[in-house]
């Protein structure tokens, strides 16, 4: 095994400690860099040798730390073929300490299968398991299931089979993401809601903007994307022999097709690559869904590399809820370029969404792509305004 690099970190006003990306991100560059700066005088008195002392020094500052909150998910989907990894890993975070299993009665395994299965895991958490009857109404049936939930996972849907596009789910998926999102308004308003169900560039605005019609926050309401990012990362490692672990290439604009916009210029490794070689590796990212639906044969799409990213950008939901920020890409409300939804990097906090940082820096390539991603993300906003506006949650 390579040896683990050791990313600096650096502690912020708050005792909480990141890395430069991270003060930059949330930061903003200038004032980023500034307050890295100023984090690294503090630190910098006691040097690198003396690591009791370092620590005997931050002790004061970091033992403000609040209690933990006891945190309670609900994935709902969660005896689907990416609902139970996903609650598999939900269930190993320390930050979890309920998990609630939700499905319908038509499931490969009863939702309450997998909740007994999981309840022997040797981790703190609770896995209940709740099932409901196909064709009934979530809000009438997830009362206990939902209630008290700090972030509800959603991969419930149908997945995609070889020839079909993301939006080609819509009409079905939309229904079932509505009916999920009712439930949710009414028994978890406050929940962060983190939605993998396809095609994420429509349900997304349409579900937020219901969200929204109800007096609720429409940010509230995450698209899952960063399975995008996690393939960009790995490519990226096989192509440079660099490990993906410590390559963090964002990924934004949207999640299907050319609405994928690898920014392949902002992550340090990726941006040593032959400028010719970013257009093949850039396609190799878009299709790269499609290359699994193909190689599934009718058997639906990514689950457990999509089970692996959800985990991720729900761990990091959770810390931020529970006072450490955290930075993913993630497909929001957004006002940082002209589409008012957009996947750009988003800081995650004690209410869920605290920022939604702008894209930064981008190559003439990724100029141009952005106009392209752009146009098609367009289109598949609009069909999710239109779905809103016609559409009211109980
Ligand atoms: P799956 O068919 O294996 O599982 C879906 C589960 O949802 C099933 O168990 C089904 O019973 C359940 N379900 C359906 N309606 C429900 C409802 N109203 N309430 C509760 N549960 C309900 O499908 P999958 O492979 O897990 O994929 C799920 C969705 O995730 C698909 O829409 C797929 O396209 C999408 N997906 C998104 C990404 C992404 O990056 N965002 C990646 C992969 C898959
Ligand atoms: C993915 O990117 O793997 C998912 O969106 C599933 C799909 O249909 O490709």
């Amino acid at each position: 095994m390579a040896p683990r690099q050791k990313v600096e970190k650096r502690m912020d006003a708050e005792g909480v400690k990141y890395t430069e990306a991270e003060f930059l991100d949330y930061y903003g560059k200038k004032k980023g860099a500034k307050l890295w700066d100023a984090a690294g005088e503090k630190a910098e008195a006691p040097k690198a040798k003396a690591k009791a002392k370092v620590k005997a020094k931050a002790k004061p500052k970091a033992k403000e730390s609040k209690p933990r909150k006891e945190l309670k998910v609900c994935v709902c989907g969660g005896a689907g073929g990416i609902g139970q990894p996903l609650s598999l890993l939900m269930a190993m975070d320390s930050n979890v300490s309920e998990l609630s299993v939700f499905d319908l009665n038509i499931a490969m395994v009863p939702p309450e299968g997998v909740a007994a299965d999981l309840s022997h895991i040797e981790t703190k958490c609770k896995v209940k398991g709740y099932v409901m009857e196909v064709g009934k109404n979530p809000i009438d049936y997830t009362e206990e299931c939902l209630k008290g939930c700090n972030l509800v996972l959603v991969p419930a849907g149908l997945p995609r089979k070889p020839g079909q596009s993301r939006d080609d789910l819509f009409k079905a998926n939309a229904g079932i993401a509505k009916g999920i999102v009712e439930a949710c308004a009414k028994h978890c308003p406050d929940a962060i809601l983190a939605l993998i169900v396809n095609p994420v560039n429509s349900i997304v605005p349409a579900m937020a903007e219901l969200y929204a019609k109800k007096g609720l926050n429409p940010l509230n309401i995450v698209g899952v994307t960063t399975l995008d990012c996690v393939r960009a990362n790995k490519f990226v490692g096989e192509i440079t022999g660099k490990n993906a672990k410590f390559i963090n290439v964002p990924v934004i604009g949207g999640h299907a097709g050319a609405t994928i916009l690898p920014l392949f210029s902002q992550d340090k490794t990726a941006a040593s690559i032959d400028k010719e070689k970013i257009p093949d590796l850039d396609k190799s990212v878009q299709d790269a869904g499609t290359v699994v639906v193909t190689a599934k044969n009718g058997k639906g799409s990514a689950t457990l590399s999509m089970a692996y990213a959800g985990a991720r950008l729900g761990s990091s939901i959770l810390a931020g809820l529970q006072g450490r920020r955290r930075v993913e890409c993630a497909y929001v409300k957004s006002d940082i370029t002209d589409l008012p939804y957009f996947t750009s990097k988003v800081a995650f906090g004690e209410k869920g969404v605290a920022k939604v940082l702008p894209l930064g820096d981008l190559s003439d390539y990724e100029k141009t792509r952005l106009e392209e991603a752009s146009t098609a993300l367009k289109a598949e906003i609009e069909t999710g305004l239109a779905y809103a506006k016609e559409n009211d949650l109980a």
